[in-house]
């Protein structure tokens, strides 16, 4: 490869790198010629008429045009899928962690898809998919032509050779990686494991932050593009490519990572989540979830997010009067969770990293009776400091239906309900 690790800060900036002197052309995107005999190519995330601030498209400059490979074919996708047709149930559910493959494993290989709705052909919706994977991907190239993917790591060294450049995350940071954009997993350190939120639609973006003001949440500065990098490797190589629901391969005879120069604001891009500015009560009462928001992709109603990122990061409770942890509550969302460390004060048990969670639209859930207990009389005068976690949330407009292996995979508990069956009848009508 080309380059070292280095990135370029910013959000949906106008980014621009080369791996080589001049290999970028100045003053237009498609030159008679190009430098070092390159080919240029567009690569569009949105419509060509998108509003300027939604807009996203990148100019790649590559040793061989991305359209060098012989036919794609149909494969098994394994568990990797987008088929949410089966009976949605409302009752809760949670999972414990995907247990590490016993065979060799990559990326997409190690993909099992959870829930989801929606689809790519109506580019709408979202999915969610869990990840476990022992094997890098070795002279395989994948690309999702359905959705962008938001990864969130939970153990292990991620290092995403993409088109674009190098990204190297670790737990507690999350990568995006937009749809169509070509890379391969690789595992510095051995096993990792993680979540997926597919999107159909709109790609993921900084909210407003309104009353907020002009600072807090998640800062754009520390969202990091990498640099160009690029690989002139002449091997049979595997184009993997999950298209409307499917996986597909094609053969090529050299690795499409072979972008030597690109500018533009459609790239892949990471977040550390440490990084996140934690607003929150300083009075009382537990604030809404949204005050939390990483990052949303817009739906067509002004207001309604179509996905929301949500994270429960190390904060500070001081609320007074007030039952500090989350309330019980029903939304009109529908709210997939996860954890990648430690653990999540709403729950005592149960909930451990690389475990999940799923609640839909209208049911019931909350804090557990333990959690119910100890909040109701805790002392208080002291402010409750959560260090050590990493919580978050996908949170749907729409019902995640949960797959067929999600109902029936081993790692579904079948005692979760139990968890709010130990909560007291407290009511006293002759004592207020
Ligand atoms: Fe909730």
């Amino acid at each position: 490869m080309s380059a070292t690790l280095s990135y370029q800060s910013g959000f949906g900036n106008e980014f621009e790198t080369e791996c080589l002197p001049g290999a970028l052309p100045v003053g237009r995107n498609s030159p008679q010629r190009c430098a070092y005999g390159l080919y240029a190519e567009q690569l569009s995330g949105t419509a060509f008429t998108a509003p300027r601030a939604d807009n996203r498209r990148s100019w790649l400059y590559r040793i061989r045009p991305s359209s060098m490979h012989r036919p794609f074919a149909q494969v098994d996708a394994g568990l990797f899928n987008g088929d949410f047709s089966a009976p949605a149930t409302p009752n809760q559910l949670r999972w414990n962690p995907l247990p590490m493959p016993a065979e060799s494993t990559d990326f997409v290989q190690g993909l099992v898809t959870m829930a989801g709705h929606g689809g790519p052909q109506g580019q709408s919706g979202a999915a969610v998919h869990l990840y476990a994977a022992n094997a890098g991907m070795v002279d395989k190239v994948f690309y999702n032509a359905d959705g962008e993917m938001l990864i969130v790591p939970q153990q292990g060294r991620h290092r995403f050779v993409t088109e674009l450049g190098i990204i190297e995350a670790e737990p507690h940071e999350i990568v995006v990686m937009p749809r169509g954009v070509r890379f391969r997993l690789e595992l510095p350190d051995g096993p990792v494991r993680g979540y997926v939120c597919e999107n159909f639609g709109a790609n993921f973006r900084l909210p407003d932050r309104g009353p907020i003001g002009s600072n807090g949440l998640a800062n754009a500065r520390d969202f990091l593009t990498p640099v160009a990098a690029y690989e002139d490797v002449e091997r049979p190589t595997t184009l993997l490519a999950k298209f409307q629901g499917n996986l597909w391969s094609a053969q090529m005879d050299h690795s499409p990572l072979d972008v030597v120069a690109w500018h533009g604001n459609y790239a892949p891009y990471k977040y550390d989540l440490r990084r996140f500015n934690t607003i929150g009560s300083i009075s009382f009462d537990h604030p809404d979830p949204s005050i939390f928001l990483v990052l949303h992709a817009a739906s067509d109603t002004p207001g309604v997010s179509s996905i929301d990122f949500v994270i429960f990061p190390p904060r500070i409770l001081a609320m007074q009067d007030t039952f500090r942890p989350p309330w019980f509550h029903r939304n009109i969302a529908s709210e997939f969770m996860g954890l990648v460390h430690g653990a999540y004060d709403a729950k005592a048990e149960g909930f451990v990293p690389g475990g999940a969670s799923l609640h839909n639209s209208m049911s019931g859930h909350g804090p557990d009776a333990a959690t119910f207990e100890k909040a109701s009389h805790a002392d208080l005068s002291k402010p409750d400091v959560i260090t050590g976690t990493m919580a978050f949330m996908f949170e749907t407009r729409c019902v995640l239906r949960p797959t067929r292996h999600a109902m029936q995979s081993p790692q579904l508990q079948q005692d979760y309900y139990r968890c709010w069956q130990g909560i007291q009848k407290n009511f006293t009508p002759d004592t207020p």
